[in-house]
């Protein structure tokens, strides 16, 4: 029978069980503080920099998936029923270095060697993962990773060189092979450790009390549905990327939590003929592989969204339901006609998503309402799509804007134009002045002319750190001009023509 109160993950091969633990505490600080494992090191603690990086292990698709993960920001009973790795699994019984640290070492890429645990880490998961390295590859996984002292050159040769060095034939499988493009191919190890974790596998939540303090990880959908509605002040927890930042820097005391990560069925993606339903607790890296088959223009901003540990943790459903102005994904589901749909109790509705946000951080949920999935329209092949994010660095950057476009052009006419935008507003917003001006015009330079004008005075946007009203308004304007020159019917350019990142691509 499951242990109801008690957290239960895999370190090292062994089975570990904690109890009587404050919900909120984070695994960065349970690794360092409560089992004296100082390798990952806190550098930001909010997701950011990458010192804290470990692995995390889960069975699907009867092998074993490694994901990089921030510490920093994940709450320790989120591992129940995962493995964990952190940069102390890597030892081997005979003090032999792993092909990732031993690479880091012959290329000179251990530095301060505040960062390096989490480098390592990164590229551990890589090494599990990817059974084609090449320098696209590398950028990505370490995307979250800070340098700030010398550069990232010999940790990137040390990552191009890390499959050379010899796996040799009595070590661990599970830490030691590297990822081979034969998927069938699992060791007794694997499959071993597959079975312990489907062992740890719960078919009633996970219910931990901490003084006031309460934690629940239901195991199906109606449990959720019923507690939420019952307890609606409760926190939702999903990937906890951005609740995680509430606890470790605004320092909020959270009562009750209710963790989505468990719910049978809600981290499914499902696909008919006409739509991809991406369920509450896809990550975003699963959720953008799906979607990224389905319209390839938003690679770009899926590539650029946050970092691979971010990626990695968060959920595309977290995005949506936290609904920050700046989240990048609303922009491009919105503009190809996505709906949320949304569960209280027993009673499901939809909603189109941009109907969603009502104002700063409010949205049309009802009190005990949650989002259960978001629901993306198979692709229209009439449509030209883009998506364009405008931040200061190219990797994990928050936007100043992030504007996507659909359009359907018949002949040279504007049939129908969908312009949303990030940043530009309290809520991701359609600029439906532009878009009402611009159907049933001629595509070309003088309807794109007035309609820069037009979106220029649509919003009044903010001045902040991230940059001044006037940028904004300018560059939303000006990425208007972008789609109008890759899409106008004569002598479209391709986007590689306008992209000031094309060398990256
Ligand atoms: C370093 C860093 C970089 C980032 N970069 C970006 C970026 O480039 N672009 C960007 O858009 N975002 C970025 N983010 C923000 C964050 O990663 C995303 O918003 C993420 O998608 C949130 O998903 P989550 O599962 O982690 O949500 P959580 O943190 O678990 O939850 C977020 C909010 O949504 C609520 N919630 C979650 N699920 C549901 C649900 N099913 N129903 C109702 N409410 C729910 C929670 O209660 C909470 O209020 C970044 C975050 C970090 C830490
Ligand atoms: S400590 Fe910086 S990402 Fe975790
Ligand atoms: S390796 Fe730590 S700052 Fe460069």
């Amino acid at each position: 029978m499951d242990d109801q109160n008690t957290i239960r993950f895999i370190l090292d091969g062994e089975l570990v069980e904690v109890r009587d633990i404050e919900p909120t505490r984070t695994l960065l600080q349970y690794l360092r503080e409560d089992l004296l494992r100082i390798g990952s090191k806190e550098g930001c603690a909010e997701g950011d920099c990458g010192a804290c990086t470990v692995v995390i292990g889960a069975a699907v698709n009867n092998r074993l998936q490694f994901r990089a993960v921030n510490a920093c920001i994940q709450f320790l009973p989120t591992l129940d029923g995962k493995i964990l790795f952190t940069v102390e699994s890597l030892k081997s019984a005979n003090n032999s270095l792993h092909p990732v640290q031993q690479s880091m070492v012959d290329y000179h890429g251990s530095q301060c060697g505040f960062c390096t645990p989490g480098f390592i880490m990164s590229m551990f998961a890589l090494y599990k993962t990817e059974a084609s390295i090449d320098r696209a590859v590398i950028d990505d996984a370490l995307s979250g990773n800070l340098c700030r002292c010398t550069g990232y050159r010999s940790i990137i040769e040390a990552a191009l060189k890390m499959n050379d060095y010899p796996v040799s034939a009595d070590s661990d499988p599970v830490l030691y092979a590297p990822a081979s493009n034969n998927a069938d191919l699992a060791s007794a190890q694997e499959q071993d450790m597959i079975e312990r974790l489907n062992a740890l596998q719960r078919k009633q939540g996970l219910e931990l009390k901490w003084g006031d303090s309460l934690y629940f990880a239901p195991a199906g959908i109606e449990e959720l549905a019923e507690f939420y509605a019952q307890n609606p002040d409760a926190c939702i927890l999903s990937g906890g990327t951005d609740v995680g930042i509430w606890v470790t820097k605004q320092l909020r005391e959270l009562p009750v939590v209710i963790y989505l990560g468990n719910v049978a069925g809600l981290n499914q993606i499902t696909k008919n003929e006409s739509a991809i339903e991406i369920g509450a607790a896809v990550s975003l890296t699963d959720a953008f592989n799906a979607l990224s088959q389905e319209f390839p223009e938003f690679d770009e901003m899926f590539r650029r969204f946050a970092s691979v540990p971010v990626r990695n943790a968060g959920t595309l459903v977290g995005n949506v339901a936290n609904g920050s102005p700046i989240g990048d994904s609303m922009p491009a589901l919105i503009s190809v006609g996505a709906r949320v749909k949304l569960r209280k109790g027993p009673k499901t509705r939809e909603l189109a998503m941009q109907d969603l946000y009502l104002d700063y951080m409010k949205n049309a949920m009802e009190t005990g309402e949650f989002v259960e999935s978001v629901i993306v329209p198979r692709r229209d092949e009439s449509l030209q799509i883009r998506c364009y994010k405008l931040c200061k660095r190219f990797d994990q950057d928050i936007s100043a804007v992030c504007a996507a476009f659909a359009l359907r052009l018949k002949d040279d006419r504007i049939d129908d134009i969908n312009i949303t935008f990030g940043g530009m507003a309290a809520i991701p917003k359609r600029a439906t002045n532009t878009e009402n001006l611009l159907k049933g015009k001629v595509w070309d330079e003088d309807t794109l002319a007035v309609a820069m004008e037009t979106l220029k005075l649509e919003f009044s946007p903010l001045s902040d750190m991230r940059a001044s009203a006037a940028y904004r308004q300018q560059t939303a304007s000006n990425l208007l001009y972008r789609f109008y020159l890759e899409t106008r019917p004569q002598g479209a350019l391709q986007p590689e023509a306008v992209n000031v990142f094309a060398v990256q691509a």
